[in-house]
């Protein structure tokens, strides 16, 4: 009896151990991980790293976007509103492509990945992070805003990654912003929590689904951080947003709110090669925010 033997009776798919490997192009797992690759000798060389982030042109995305850049990606971010993707083209290194696109359009998103694909070829990196909060009670509701929470958090995130399939490597690493507020209670934010559970909700799934080309699949949830959206947010309710914000971050077990960088440097551990065995699971980042009962 072979390997091949024991993993049929396992019923395990066909996977590297080791120097046990079955040729490409059969159902064998890639051999190599992303941004390596063998050359004509045999030897293991890095090749290129690449990373698209929705939602790359503000806070937490546009903090993942300089992280994985300085780290030696090429990156392509997309964001909606005209004044912030020019403003993230001010901002962001020359060489970042950035992209005006709506994560609810299918077909905003077809051109993003031709796009993306013209400039990389291909991704190791897909960072689905477009995102909007419309801080609503069941006295306070918005259709429109529910419409739209919905659209960008949960659908655009799903139709994102599924177009982005034929561009992703063998071994990429795919990371979804959920949010803390999905498994913990934070007033006015039922729907955009709703919108980032159904996400954790589909990620064993997609994760399992992925596999077979050792796509990883992780969420990264942020407690309170500072962005413009929180900012935004809290504006709904106060004009004293310095004094919420001080408020809340006194209340926090580190005495301080989130950073957008605190959760682009999660995001590069799970995209990097350390990270290389997980897959389907969730990184709450939130400064011991959530743990007490
Ligand atoms: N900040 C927090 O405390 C916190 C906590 C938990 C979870 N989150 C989640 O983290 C993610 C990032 O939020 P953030 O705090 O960094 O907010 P942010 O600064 O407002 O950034 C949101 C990003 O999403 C983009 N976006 C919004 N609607 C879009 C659309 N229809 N199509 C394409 N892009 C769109 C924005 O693009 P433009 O600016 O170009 O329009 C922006 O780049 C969101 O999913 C949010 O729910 C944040």
């Amino acid at each position: 009896m072979d390997q091949l033997d024991v993993l049929r009776i396992l019923n395990l798919p066909s996977v590297v151990f080791g120097k046990f490997s079955c040729a490409p192009g059969t159902d064998a797992m890639p051999s190599a991980l992303p941004g390596r690759a063998n050359n004509e000798e045999g030897v293991m060389v890095m090749s290129v790293r690449t990373a698209l982030i929705t939602g790359g042109t503000s806070g937490i995305g546009k903090a993942a976007a300089r992280t994985l850049h300085e780290r030696g990606y090429r990156v392509a971010v997309t964001g909606h509103r005209q004044e912030s993707v020019a403003r993230a083209r001010e901002e962001l290194p020359d060489d970042v492509l950035v992209l005006q696109a709506d994560a609810r359009s299918l077909s905003d998103t077809d051109r993003v990945m031709s796009e993306v694909e013209a400039r990389f070829g291909e991704l190791t990196t897909l960072f689905l992070n477009a995102g909007v909060n419309h801080p609503m009670t069941l006295e306070t509701w918005d259709e429109a805003g529910y419409d739209e929470v919905f659209a960008v958090n949960t659908k655009g995130v799903f139709f994102t990654l599924a177009k982005a399939l034929p561009l992703l490597s063998d071994g990429a690493s795919v990371i979804v912003t959920a949010g803390i507020g999905a498994t913990r209670s934070l007033t006015g934010s039922c729907v955009a929590a709703g919108s980032h559970g159904a996400m954790l909700a589909m990620i064993p799934t997609l994760a399992l689904e992925l596999a077979p080309r050792r796509i990883r699949i992780n969420a990264v949830s942020p407690g309170m951080t500072d962005t413009p959206m929180t900012r935004a947010s809290i504006r709904t309710a106060t004009e004293d947003v310095a004094g919420t914000m001080k408020a809340m971050a006194e209340h926090n077990p580190f005495g301080r709110l989130g950073t957008p960088e605190d959760v682009a440097g999660t995001v590069a551990f799970l995209a990097s090669d350390d990270a290389a065995y997980i897959t389907g699971q969730e990184i709450v980042v939130s400064g011991g925010a959530g743990l007490a009962i």
